[in-house]
């Protein structure tokens, strides 16, 4: 029982560890959303389950299983990948996100090619999970 209890403290410490080291990199410039864009609302019916598979296979290895930044890859970038679960980060438009997720931006890839815009809605919706 004990040791289960000293297991899982080391866990806890190493993943607290983890995430504040993602958190202490530099944030980015800020990166402004043409109005047009920003206003963007989601279209009906979207299901944030169906974007956990896509967020999976585009988004994890940076942005980490919860949006905490804290994918593997992250740990080559200088600067943030940014705090998903964030007040600051959830209180961005549906469009923003939308958005952010379309265009990229160095060293974000873009998505403009490889996924559909349905596809970025559901992942928008994924997103709103994080909070
Ligand atoms: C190669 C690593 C990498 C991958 C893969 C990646 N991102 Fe990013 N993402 C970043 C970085 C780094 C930033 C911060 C960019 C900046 O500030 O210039 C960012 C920023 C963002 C932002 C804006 C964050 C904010 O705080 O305003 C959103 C939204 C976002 N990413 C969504 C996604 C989604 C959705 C995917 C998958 C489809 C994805 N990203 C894939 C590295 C990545």
């Amino acid at each position: 029982m004990k040791k289960i209890f000293f297991g899982l403290a080391i866990m806890a410490a190493f993943m607290f560890a983890q995430t504040s080291n993602a958190q202490a990199k530099p944030k980015g410039k800020e990166w402004k959303v043409p109005a047009a864009d920003a206003g963007k609302k989601s279209p009906a019916g979207v299901e944030a389950a169906a974007g956990k598979a896509l967020w999976g296979t585009n988004c994890k290895s940076c942005h980490g299983t919860k949006g905490l930044g804290d994918g593997p890859k992250a740990e080559k970038i200088d600067i943030s990948s940014g705090d998903f679960s964030s007040k600051d980060f959830q209180s961005k438009s549906d469009g923003s996100l939308f958005y952010y997720t379309k265009i990229g931006r160095k060293p974000m890839p873009s998505y403009k090619e490889k996924l559909s815009d349905s596809e970025i809605w559901q992942l928008v919706a994924y997103m709103r999970t994080m909070k």
